[in-house]
């Protein structure tokens, strides 16, 4: 069931508008392509790189994710690749969430073995209380604690992406 709002559509706004802020920034000089991991970022990928001054280059990677339980680092399997050649150029990964770190970096693995200039991560989420791995996020959302969230294209079982704002999750009790 859907619990309360933990990002209302106001609030999404507003961390859309100072990430574009300090990305558009960060772009002078760059040669970027904007890397989007499917399929959780979808909806603040196109929300973020409509608010860029600037053309960008875009593409999409996607990884399985594994339990947390099982997880490990080197793990992650290539469900869907790049096509744009990354090599020399300045590379911007956005991710949905950022919760134990495990999936960021091998994602990070994967696109630094093509050789970019330079990569940088954008999340919209981050839960830093639930960190395993040490991993450089470069720009932030919104810190969040350690509760499942849903929507703006965060899912349960494929559900709730759609979604306008982000809403925490809870399994009903007794079901
Ligand atoms: P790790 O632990 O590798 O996980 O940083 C990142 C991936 O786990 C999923 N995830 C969530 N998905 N609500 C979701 O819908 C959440 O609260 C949540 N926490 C982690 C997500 O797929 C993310 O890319
Ligand atoms: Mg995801």
């Amino acid at each position: 069931m859907l619990k309360r709002r933990v990002v209302t559509k106001q609030e999404l706004d507003g961390i859309l508008e100072r990430l574009a802020d300090e990305i558009n920034r960060d772009l002078e000089g760059k040669d970027p392509v904007f890397v989007g991991v499917l399929k959780g970022a979808v909806y603040f990928f196109t929300a973020l790189t409509q608010r860029l001054t600037r053309s960008v280059a875009v593409d999409f990677i996607q990884v399985s994710s594994y339990g947390a339980s099982t997880s490990s680092s080197g793990m992650v399997t290539l469900i869907k690749d790049l096509t744009v050649d990354i090599a020399g150029k300045d590379v911007y990964v956005v991710e949905d969430i950022v919760d134990t770190g495990i999936t960021l970096v091998d994602v990070l693995a994967l696109i630094a073995a093509r050789h970019p200039r330079s990569l940088k991560v954008v999340a919209l989420l981050s839960k830093p209380s639930r960190r395993k791995r040490e991993v450089p996020v470069d720009f932030v959302g919104m810190e969040i604690p350690d509760v499942f969230v849903v929507g703006f294209g965060l899912d349960f079982a494929e559900q709730f992406r759609n979604l306008p704002e982000i809403w925490e999750f809870a399994m009903e009790e007794g079901g």
